[in-house]
Parts: structure tokens; C-alpha cells; sequence
């Protein structure tokens, strides 16, 4: 068990599955109870779905299959029937079964919903919001999480149209199991075949196990956050640049607009958060029911920081000045002469994500750290959430055909411990707007703190 563990978390396309063991929770052996709607789409991996539910029946579960129009090319709905116990179901418009079951409770009645295998086509769909047939229907109605095992050629994985659609779905929450590398029906070899039904049930498992640990998220879960799951929370948010005096009419700064950090802060209020921004110079309104700090210089952005915690969660958006000039000059510093070679001195700010993230009483129980990068993004971003200690890292290209700088858009990937999520281009307020479902919804997953 330990194993196939190991082998989701090493295997790159599956990062996305959040494969929970902690000491003493359930490792999701036992099913008891547990409602699995299995959607079975087209391909030759559709064999492997008998194994699936046998094997889920076995841990106690209950599974309900619904077989697309290609899922039933290869395997019979009836024996799907048989294995499962409950008939399977394949059409939208089957007037017997919607006037007894309804897409509208299929999708809500399931723990789980669980699409093996997925095809292209099929991801394509639920990327794209399409709902033609019941499978699609019941994906387009669920509240519930969703397990997808794709599988297909390996030119159409590698299709930047599949790539783009994962990418979408990612960001949706949707969670991911394989393609596994290997020789596939058609004679390629490559990234497509379905993971095997063992490392499915172990993703199952992980999905269960963390929703059992998640029950004041179980109604709010990332796609249908509703109402205000932040409220009583305190979200610490720094946005801007800093500006650091080399004299008194003199400063070392950047190009920071704060718009990123002014939408997160919206957001966060509107889900309901109590908001302290720490802004350095900006020329933006100030958002609404926020508490705003205004700083000009790294030094003052820590001090008000610290002075603001606690907080539940903390966002560090500041494009914070790397240095400050070693000494500010008391008087306008005068032009020398032509030919003649100034230099000034630099000192390192305080990093303060580093010291907020710092494990004590005080730290935020959810950080979140931006990298802002020209090149390596990833890796970057990757190396900087271990040096900061921060839990997750929004990274971001600026460099400057991006736009990001300054501009309204943006496109970020998500750098967690579970792994790289990549988002599709957005604006910043929509942005902002998932990164904060995101976080309300991973804080609620998190364990109650000595509160
Ligand atoms: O090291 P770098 O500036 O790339 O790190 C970016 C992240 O660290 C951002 O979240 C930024 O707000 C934060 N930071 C900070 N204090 C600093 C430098 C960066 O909080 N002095």
C-alpha cells in the first residue's frame, strides 16, 4: 500500500491527487458505506473497470455505473450491472430512469464520482461545460469531487488542446490519476495508458480519507463555494511595491501596480474574511470593509505585518524591494561630475514571508507566497516555497511580453506540496477569486487548531 503511494506521488501527471495519510486516520481500506458513481467512457481501457468495482465492492462500497455511448463499445452495460448490483445507466433522455433517479441526484447522491477511463473527448467536454449525454450531465451537476483517470493515444495527450483542457480542469479541482507510460492498444509507447485499477482505488482512498477529514468542507466544496466560508477568519494580505529612500526625494522600487494583491484582498472580503491589507504606494482605491496599512519601505511592511497577526491565513503579494540603500542621505545627494563613478551601497531587506512563515504560535496556519520569475518558473518557485517555508507558492512569468506586470491578466501555476497546478491565462480577479475558494477550502480541510 505504502507503495503505490510512493508511485502516485512520484508519477508527475497525478500531483493533483490528494493521497492523505495521516497517523491515525483512516487509510480508506475500509469503504463501508461509501457511494461510488463510476463513469465509464470509451476506450479500450474500459476492461479495466470490472476490476475497479470489484475491488471497490470488496472494500464496501456501493458503485453505481453509468457507461457513455463509446464506454458501451467495449463493455456491456449489463455486465456492469451485474458487478455493481444497481443497473447501469447510459442515456440522458431514458425517461424511466430520469422520472426515478435524475441526473440532478445521481450527481449529488455519490461520494465520489470517478471517470475511468476518460478520453480526450470526454475531458474535452467537461473542460468546455458541454453536457449531451448523462455522463456529462451528472459532471456538469456534481458538487462532488471528481477522480479522473484519462486514457488515450499519447499524441492526443501530448495535444496542446488535451494539455490546455487539463490545465482547466486542474483549476476547477478536478483531481487527476495517470496516464501511466507504457505500450498502448494502438502499438505506441508513451503517456496514455489508464493507471491500473489498484493505483485508481488508492487515489479513491486518498479522496475518501481526506473528505472524511474535511467535514465542514463538505458542503462547500471548491466548485459550489457558497456563502461565507471565511467568515471570522482574519486574512493577512500585503500587495504594492516597497519603496526605499536613497535620499529624501530618492527611492530604490519596481514596477508593482498591487492590482493582484488589492483583487485578493477583495476577494477575501468577499468570502466573508476580515481583511488587513499592508499596501505599499499604490495609485489604487482602497477595497472596501479592508483594514489598509500603508507603508512605503520593506522595514515598515514587517512591522505592520507582525503588528496584524495573528491571522488564519496570510498572502504575501508585495513586490518587496530586495535592498534599501545601506545609508539614507539626510540631504538631496549631489550629481557629480561627468566621468566621475557613484556607487551606493545596498543592504538586504527583511523577507517577510520567510519570517512569517517561521513555525511558532503566531504563524498564519495557511501561507501563501508569490514568485514572480523570468526564467525556470517552476523550479524557482519550487526551491523558494521550501527556502520560505511557505505552503504554497503562486507563481507567475513577468517576463515582460507577458503583460503580468502591471496589466490586468494573468497566468500562474499553483505550486503546492501535493505538486504544480497550472491555470489557465485569467484576469486577476478571477485569479484572485479561485485562490481564495482554493484557500477557504483547503483551511477548512485543515485539522481544528488549538483555537
Ligand atoms: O524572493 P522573492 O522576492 O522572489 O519572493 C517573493 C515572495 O516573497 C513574495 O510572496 C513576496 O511578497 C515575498 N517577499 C517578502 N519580503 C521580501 C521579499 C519577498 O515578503 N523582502
Amino acid at each position: 500500500m505504502a507503495g503505490l503511494v510512493s508511485a502516485i506521488h512520484d508519477f508527475d501527471m497525478v500531483e493533483n491527487v490528494d493521497v492523505q495519510h495521516k497517523a491515525g486516520q483512516d487509510d480508506g481500506e475500509n469503504m463501508n458505506g461509501k457511494r461510488i458513481l463510476l463513469i465509464v467512457g470509451g476506450g479500450i481501457a474500459a476492461y479495466k473497470s470490472h476490476e475497479l468495482v470489484r475491488r471497490l465492492k470488496e472494500r464496501g462500497a456501493s458503485v453505481r455505473a453509468i457507461v457513455t455511448k463509446g464506454g458501451a463499445e467495449f463493455v456491456t452495460p449489463l455486465s456492469l450491472s451485474v458487478l455493481t448490483e444497481e443497473k447501469a445507466l447510459t442515456e440522458l433522455f431514458d425517461l424511466k430512469d430520469e422520472a426515478e433517479i435524475g441526473h440532478i441526484r445521481l450527481s449529488r447522491e455519490a461520494d465520489l464520482i470517478v471517470v475511468a477511463p476518460a478520453t480526450a473527448d470526454l475531458l474535452a467536454k467537461m473542460a468546455h461545460g458541454l453536457a449531451d449525454d448523462l455522463a456529462t450531465a451528472v459532471l456538469l451537476a456534481t458538487d462532488k469531487r471528481v477522480l479522473v483517470a484519462p486514457a488515450m493515444n499519447v499524441r492526443m495527450w501530448e495535444h496542446p488542446a488535451t494539455q490546455r483542457n487539463l490545465a482547466t480542469l486542474r483549476a476547477d479541482g478536478i483531481r487527476f490519476v495517470g496516464p501511466d507510460e507504457g505500450e498502448m492498444a494502438c502499438g505506441e509507447f508513451g503517456l496514455g495508458r489508464m493507471a491500473e485499477p489498484a493505483t485508481i482505488l488508492e487515489a479513491i482512498a486518498g479522496l475518501l480519507g481526506a473528505e472524511e477529514a474535511r467535514p465542514a468542507a463538505k458542503a462547500t466544496p471548491l466548485r459550489a463555494l457558497s456563502g461565507l466560508p471565511l467568515r471570522g477568519r482574519h486574512m493577512l494580505i500585503t500587495s504594492g511595491p516597497t519603496q526605499e529612500p536613497i535620499d529624501p526625494v530618492r527611492y530604490i522600487a519596481n514596477r508593482s501596480s498591487g492590482k493582484q494583491g488589492h483583487a485578493l484582498a477583495r476577494a477575501a472580503k468577499a468570502l466573508g474574511a476580515d481583511v488587513t491589507l499592508v499596501s505599499g504606494p499604490v495609485t489604487l482605491p482602497d477595497p472596501q470593509g479592508v483594514r489598509v496599512v500603508k507603508v512605503d519601505t520593506a522595514h515598515e511592511m514587517l512591522a505592520a505585518v507582525q503588528a496584524a497577526l495573528p491571522a488564519d491565513i496570510a498572502i504575501c503579494a508585495a513586490a518587496v524591494a530586495d535592498w534599501r540603500a545601506s545609508d539614507e542621505a539626510p540631504h538631496k545627494l549631489k550629481k557629480l561630475h561627468q566621468g566621475t563613478e557613484t556607487t551606493l551601497a545596498l543592504t538586504l531587506n527583511p523577507d517577510i514571508l520567510a519570517t512569517i512563515s517561521k513555525p511558532g504560535p503566531s504563524r498564519p496556519r495557511l501561507v501563501i507566497g508569490f514568485a514572480a520569475e523570468t526564467e525556470n518558473l517552476i523550479e524557482n518557485a519550487r526551491a523558494k516555497r521550501l527556502r520560505k517555508g511557505a505552503d504554497w507558492i503562486v507563481a507567475n512569468d513577468v517576463w515582460p511580453g507577458t503583460g503580468a506586470m502591471g496589466g490586468d491578466q494573468t497566468q500562474i501555476h499553483l505550486v503546492t506540496g501535493d505538486g504544480v497546478e497550472d491555470w489557465p491565462p485569467m484576469s486577476k480577479d478571477e485569479m484572485a477569486a479561485r485562490l481564495l475558494a482554493r484557500a477557504a477550502d483547503a483551511f477548512a480541510a485543515l485539522r481544528p487548531a488549538a483555537e
